[in-house]
């Protein structure tokens, strides 16, 4: 079904009227307790809402579609290209384990309101996990199995989870990653103490488990009795999803019950056009917030089948598995990020592997995690012939701020650009002043508030984080972060991040946090880490160094130690390059190092020299090291 309003009937709509608009998409689920109050403040002032609504998302998720009379219909696709393993869950089988899985959780002593970290790989007890603690009104904390152990126990810390649900490994193309090692060292280093760890085995690398905290997911399953969904007020937490700030420390990204269930319902139509009984594939993980949208809540909201893939886009095994998938299981929706087909075109330019499958049933590819680059987009637009959708989101909206609605319907696209605001964001590009800047001309892309439902509703346990992050500077506006234009004709161009977040194969990484670890070198003076753009990966981070007077080290041997040290502290997934060793580092008057200079010199883009520069001579030999050291510090 097709909405039933134009795109612009529905924006000014959202915009003019926003209770209205959401009041009538809130309708569209069947809530405990319907709401009345739709868009309210808060006692601090902050917007909620639908706030005397009452729901259960795991409810909506499944038992909405079972009594409906869907309970046969397939809700997950599990294809493992990496353990051989294809299954098939329908929403019966799936109410049926997650409502156990909630008896579970409930044995346990965990009760509403209550967090649980998750750490699994891409399997269906990720999923079922993640059910399993809305049905019970717990609070999911999903941490990216990419993740090391220092930053799984940041998190436990953080979230002061006493439940740690994870599995015996994960499988990173053909190698075993012993999970148990690494879950152990974060519970070790957590100030937080964790009562249990439910751990699924695998038949691929099977645990030993501690007793009195570690317990067997399958036998624990076994054992629990089934309990019904939780009824919960819409502005109580779903889950808290960490993802990168400026800092070594990760921001808990909260999110509601009831604005979450109505915008990801919404926008599975709106923006991607998505029907009851569609399949659906989001080639992301759960750990990210694709993965917790468009992975997990949206298509079983709207009741399509999910498709969860453990494998990757190349070497699982080559560059024509995404389109067997497809074929496979008539994905009518793929969503994936630029990186993935970058990866793709790489290893099949001509799309030949493509050509070997029938594409016919797939419909539309949806781009996000990072800008669309143009070269991918003729090439996908080339070869598939069907709708290239780039929409731009980030983990705080959790759903997208601007993307070409395929559910209204599409628009000419325009390489390079999202499309249009989506309705229930209202953007403005503001200059450093936070006056409006004309059409055309670059800034700091704001979203007036109130945000939209489905958007963010604080950082956990930090509600001046939130603040000053993100609403102090333009007040009356969520500041995203990103920099970007809005053209004459509405479109939006999100262009790159305004702070020292990075975008490595569509994970957001804080380069203020590797700073943190690289500066922590017994050999370190001072240091930044830099994007420097790459080919597949769209950025890698680069560090630049300012050895301690009299310390002798080599770069090679600097950039091995770094590495090493990157790796264990955040984890394989932040990709770090190595060091240059500099002199120093170009710095204003004021002592602010100018990263921004350093990676337009490292990436040959035209750059001017800030007139407040503390030292313009040290210029010329940063960028010829610059330009030349980048392979060194590979190597
Ligand atoms: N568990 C453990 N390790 C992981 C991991 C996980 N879940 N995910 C990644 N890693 C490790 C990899 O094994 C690799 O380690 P290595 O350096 O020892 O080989 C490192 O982290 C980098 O991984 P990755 O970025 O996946 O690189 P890759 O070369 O294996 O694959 C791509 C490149 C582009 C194919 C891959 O990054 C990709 O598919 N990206 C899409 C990401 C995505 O979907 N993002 C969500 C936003 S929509
Ligand atoms: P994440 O929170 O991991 O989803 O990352 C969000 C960030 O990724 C955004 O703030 C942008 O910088 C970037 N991003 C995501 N999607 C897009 C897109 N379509 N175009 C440009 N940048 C994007």
């Amino acid at each position: 079904m097709t909405q039933t309003h134009t795109y612009q009937h529905d924006y000014q709509q959202s915009i003019t009227q926003p209770e209205i608009f959401w009041a009538e998409q809130a309708g569209k689920l069947a809530w405990h307790t319907q709401p009345t109050n739709i868009v309210s403040q808060d006692e601090d002032g902050q917007h909620q809402w639908f706030a005397d609504g009452k729901l259960n998302t795991a409810w909506l998720a499944l038992d909405a579609h079972v009594q409906a009379g869907r309970g046969s219909q397939t809700a997950i696709i599990y294809d493992s290209p990496v353990t051989g393993c294809k299954q098939q869950i329908t929403y019966d089988g799936l109410t049926a384990k997650v409502a156990r899985c909630a008896g579970m959780l409930k044995e346990l002593g965990v009760g509403k309101g209550d967090r649980v970290v998750i750490y699994m790989p891409m399997i269906p007890e990720a999923v079922i996990a993640m059910l399993g603690c809305a049905r019970l009104g717990a609070v999911h904390c999903v941490v990216f199995g990419g993740f090391a152990p220092h930053e799984l126990a940041v998190r436990i810390d953080d979230a002061k989870a006493d439940i740690l649900l994870t599995a015996s490994c994960g499988i990173e193309t053909d190698r075993l990653i012993d999970y148990k090692p690494l879950v152990d060292a974060a519970i070790n280093e957590a100030a937080h103490p964790v009562r249990h760890c439910v751990v699924f085995q695998r038949p691929q690398c099977p645990s030993t488990l501690q007793p009195g905290r570690d317990i067997d997911w399958k036998q624990a399953m076994d054992c629990a009795h089934p309990v019904d969904a939780v009824p919960v007020n819409s502005t109580d937490p779903l889950y808290v999803l960490y993802t990168s700030g400026t800092t070594g420390k990760p921001k808990g990204v909260v999110r509601d019950h009831g604005g979450h269930a109505v915008a990801l319902r919404y926008s599975m139509q709106a923006v991607y056009g998505a029907q009851t009984g569609d399949v659906f594939w989001a080639a992301s993980d759960v750990g990210w917030v694709v993965g917790h949208s468009y992975i997990v809540y949206g298509p079983l909201l709207a009741g399509c089948t999910t498709v969860l893939y453990e494998g990757k886009p190349v070497r699982t095994p080559d560059a024509g598995s995404f389109w067997r998938v497809c074929e496979e299981y008539g994905v009518k929706t793929l969503f994936a990020a630029p990186t993935a087909f970058r990866a793709i075109r790489k290893e099949d330019p001509d799309a030949e592997l493509a050509r070997q499958y029938d594409l016919s049933r797939l419909e539309r590819l949806f781009l996000a995690g990072e800008r669309l680059d143009p070269p991918t987009w003729d090439w996908l637009q080339a070869h598939f012939g069907i709708p290239v959708i780039d929409h731009w989101w980030q983990t705080e909206t959790g759903w997208a701020i601007a993307a070409n609605p395929a559910g209204y319907e599409i628009q000419e696209a325009k390489p390079g650009s999202a499309t249009w605001p989506m309705p229930g964001y209202q953007l403005e590009i503001l200059d450093d002043e936070g006056l409006a800047l004309e059409s055309g001309t670059q800034g700091n892309i704001c979203l007036k508030l109130p945000l939209p439902p489905g958007c963010l509703t604080g950082i956990w346990g930090n509600p001046e984080r939130y603040r000053a992050g993100y609403l102090e500077k333009f007040p009356g506006y969520y500041q995203s972060g990103d920099a970007g234009y809005i053209d004459r004709d509405g479109y939006v161009f999100v262009m790159g991040r305004t702070d020292d977040i990075i975008n490595v194969a569509g994970h957001r990484l804080s380069t203020g946090e590797m700073e943190e670890v690289v500066g922590s070198h017994s050999a370190v003076a001072e240091c930044a880490v830099i994007g420097v753009a790459d080919e597949i990966k769209g950025e890698l981070p680069l560090g630049l160094v300012v050895l301690k007077n009299g310390v002798d080290i080599s770069e090679q041997e600097l950039s091995a130690e770094l590495r090493t040290l990157i790796r264990l502290d955040i984890g394989a997934l932040a990709c770090f390059q190595g060091a240059l060793i500099v002199p120093r580092l170009p710095k204003t008057r004021s002592g602010k190092i100018l990263r921004r200079l350093m990676r337009q010199m490292a990436n040959g883009e035209a750059y001017s020299i800030p007139s407040t520069i503390d030292d313009p001579g040290c210029l010329e030999e940063l960028a010829a090291k610059l330009t030349g050291g980048r392979l060194a510090a590979a190597s």
